[in-house]
């Protein structure tokens, strides 16, 4: 087990180069294995996520080898389509590599996937997608077996444009026979990574990144290196960290069209922002105002950053109002920041929060990827060492965070307990 002690306080200023999305590199990951020979992966995260999802294709077979943020996958030699229970229950997005699995060999078998315990998180989407596509579907004491003789491709209305759904529909259906056409898609910049991806193996998909996604089945696909893009969350995340302790950063290797949402709030909020060309440059010269938020699938404000953004507004001027519209249970990090001093309410979506000058330091604990972050958030900007605990929940998604906040002058100690 890990922690980070962090004394909080202390202005960030300076240069941060933002890593690779861990959402867009693990479906990207998963894809790897439709051509059945090399890909080539630039800039992915070295996090535990990826990590998982690499070990997974290891064991169905697949050669992997890494060197730093490159990775060469190699899934010619894969035989197997059953991903193992314990490694599917460590995250949730194992279920993306059901799509994956199935588009290539028209079977898989897996079992209901883990991850953040931010809600439900149902993939009933997911399963009636695939039977749509006439692949069909046992579940049989926890396990879900995927079989069919060939893949067809249909019209799939999503009642909710779920990532997980579209991304997975994706790939079962880049080697179907005939076309596939997703409306009510999900539009995150991470679906548009992963269809340019496949596009570049050879794969025939348009629209990615609006709301109706085509695909048209090919019957190959070919090797290919591939990019993976900047992680917009990861940006958010350190945009916030500035603003909370009133510093300056300029973040090189990110896209700022992505967070648009973001951009706007934390200027509504008093801070300065600069945009230049792969470069976000914030400036917070006084104490935030208070702003409100609804978190929206894209291009609204990203549920990701709704706890980063609830750490920050504890000591914004005023009384903030959050909606959650995406997650029911994603304001569990609330309650360790009022530990901390900070004065909220919740009821049900939504969480008053009103400003109060400074938190004071505390032992708090992560219970999500996203809500350790906002203790962390909130740990810089509060008076006195906060210690953040069950910290592995953060190594899932980020990237050497300590390492980087250290850089730009924050004093965060990363502890073996
Ligand atoms: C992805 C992201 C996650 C982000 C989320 C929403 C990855 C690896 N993770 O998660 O960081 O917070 O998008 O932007 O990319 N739902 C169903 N049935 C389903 C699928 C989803 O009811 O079959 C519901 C979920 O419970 C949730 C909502 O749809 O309430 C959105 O979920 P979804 O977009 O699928 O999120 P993920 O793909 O799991």
């Amino acid at each position: 087990m890990q922690e980070y002690i962090i004394e909080g306080g202390r202005k960030l200023e300076g240069e941060v180069y933002i890593s690779g999305s861990k959402n867009a590199s693990l479906p990207i990951i998963a894809a790897s294995i439709l051509n059945g020979s090399s890909t080539k992966l630039y800039h992915v995260p070295n996090i535990h996520d990826t990590q998982i999802t690499l070990k997974i294709l290891k064991y169905l077979g697949c050669k992997v080898s890494k060197n730093g943020d490159k990775i060469e996958i190699n899934s010619k030699p894969m035989k197997s389509t059953e991903i193992p229970e314990d490694l599917m229950r460590q995250m949730r997005s194992t279920v993306i590599m059901a799509g994956a699995i199935v588009g290539r060999f028209k079977e898989a078998v897996f079992t209901y996937p883990g991850g953040c315990e931010i809600g439900a998180r149902p993939i009933d989407l997911h399963l009636n997608a695939f039977k749509k596509l006439g692949i069909n579907i046992e579940e049989n004491a926890g396990f879900i077996r995927c079989k069919c003789d060939k893949i067809i491709g249909a019209n799939i209305n999503l009642d909710f444009p779920s990532v997980g759904a579209t991304e997975n529909i994706i790939l079962a259906s880049v080697l179907a026979e005939g076309e596939t056409t997703i409306t009510n898609a999900a539009m995150e910049p991470e679906i548009e990574d992963l269809a340019i991806f496949l596009n570049r193996m050879g794969a025939k998909i348009e629209g990615a990144g609006t709301n109706i996604v085509k695909i048209t089945g090919v019957k190959k696909l070919k090797e290919v290196s591939y990019k993976v893009m900047p992680d917009r969350i990861e940006t958010g995340t350190f945009l916030c960290a500035a603003a909370v302790t009133g510093g300056n950063l300029i973040l090189n290797q990110v896209v700022p069209e992505h967070i648009t949402p973001i951009i706007y709030k934390l200027q509504e909020a008093g801070a300065k922002i600069e945009v230049g060309n792969k470069k976000i440059e914030i400036q917070v010269p006084k104490k935030l105002k208070a702003v409100d938020i609804k978190t929206m699938p894209y291009p609204g404000f990203p549920t990701d950053m709704q706890s980063i953004f609830g750490a920050m507004l504890t000591t914004a001027k005023g009384t903030s109002v959050i909606i959650e519209n995406i997650f029911e249970n994603r304001y569990k990090y609330l309650t360790e920041l009022q530990r901390m001093g900070a004065k909220i309410q919740i009821e049900g979506k939504m969480a008053v929060i009103k400003g109060v000058k400074r938190l004071s330091a505390a032992t708090v604990t992560s219970t999500d990827l996203r809500g350790g972050a906002a203790l962390v958030i909130a740990g810089l900007g509060a008076r006195g060492i906060t210690k953040v605990e069950n910290i592995e929940y953060i190594q899932r998604g980020y990237e050497k965070l300590e390492e980087k906040l250290t850089k730009i002058g924050a004093k965060i100690e990363l502890k073996n307990t």
